[in-house]
């Protein structure tokens, strides 16, 4: 079997259409959708994602501020703007672009952001919402990737979902997403002792470790629908996911690819966020 290629660019496009007439329809309402990204130093990965945020949010026709920082500015300077930013009336979402500066408490600026302007769903009430399945921003990649499913006709209930990886950006979220959607879920990490038992068993997989092409064909069930968050350069500049694409879309019935998957689906549920904050403002005009 050869698997359905899940196009990102695709469902990315087809999404976006029509977010340039929502976005105008607010701008004539005097809500143009405004998207604030707070960069803090130079990490490369980093300053390609941040300018591909803003680069998407003006062909969205969105307003966008980028405040980039270098590495060793203060944490209190990062407040303070975040505080002048919850107070801006033309700014709708609030993105502090991970990861931080180790001098920094992440969690502490995260918890800065106006909730209602947190459109990374990173916030500990947003995070609360989620969990209690009435979510205000779903986190962007967990989000992209519930789309992929939905756009697929993939019904989740009773499948058995497996997520590799732990993190708060992608893990948690996306188990949480999968579970609301009916699916059983199981997360592993770095600790799971028999990662190979746990993946063999998944209907739906999701890599989203950080290694590149650490799941393999054997390690995939045939016809398993395998969805890849992974970004990771290798040595001679060229991208590459956690999954080994070649041999697992041998197996799989359905896969994203790297690049051209996940990637711009989750700048297109930034966009879709930063949409929902600004309408969410109009109603209370
Ligand atoms: N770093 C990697 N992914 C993300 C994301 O979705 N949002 C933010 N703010 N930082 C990230």
């Amino acid at each position: 079997m050869t698997a359905k290629i899940l196009d990102g660019n695709a469902l990315a496009q087809k999404l976006r259409a029509g977010f340039k007439t929502r976005a105008e329809a607010l701008a004539a309402q005097g809500a143009r959708p405004g998207l604030a990204v707070v960069l803090v130093g130079e990490n490369p990965a980093s300053q390609v994602y941040v300018r591909n945020k803003v680069n998407a949010c003006a062909q969205a026709g969105f307003h966008s501020e980028k405040i980039c920082y270098p590495p060793d500015v203060s944490p209190q300077a990062v407040l303070d703007k975040i505080a002048e930013l919850n107070a801006d009336p033309a700014i709708h979402g609030i993105l502090v672009q991970l990861p931080l500066p180790k001098h920094f408490d992440a969690d502490a600026v995260l918890e800065a952001i106006a909730p209602e302007k947190d459109v990374d769903g990173f916030h500990a009430e947003n995070v609360g919402a989620l969990m209690q399945g009435q979510p205000r921003f779903i986190p962007c990649t967990p989000y992209g990737v519930m789309k992929f499913f939905e756009d697929a006709g993939i019904d989740l209930r009773g499948r058995e979902a497996v997520v590799i990886g732990r993190s708060n950006i992608v893990g948690k979220p996306m188990a949480m997403l999968l579970l609301h959607a009916g699916a059983t879920v199981t997360v592993c990490h770095s600790q799971t002792r028999d990662l190979l038992f746990h993946t063999r068993r998944a209907d739906v997989l999701v890599a989203a470790i950080g290694r590149p092409r650490f799941v393999t064909a054997e390690m995939v069930k045939p016809g398993a629908v395998v969805i890849d968050v992974g970004i990771n350069r290798l040595p001679g500049g060229k991208l590459c996911g956690d999954v080994d694409f070649e041999a697992v879309k041998e197996v799989a019935s359905a896969i994203t690819p790297v690049p051209g998957g996940v990637g711009p689906m989750t700048i297109t549920m930034l966009l879709a966020n930063t949409l929902e904050a600004a309408e969410r403002t109009l109603g209370k005009m």
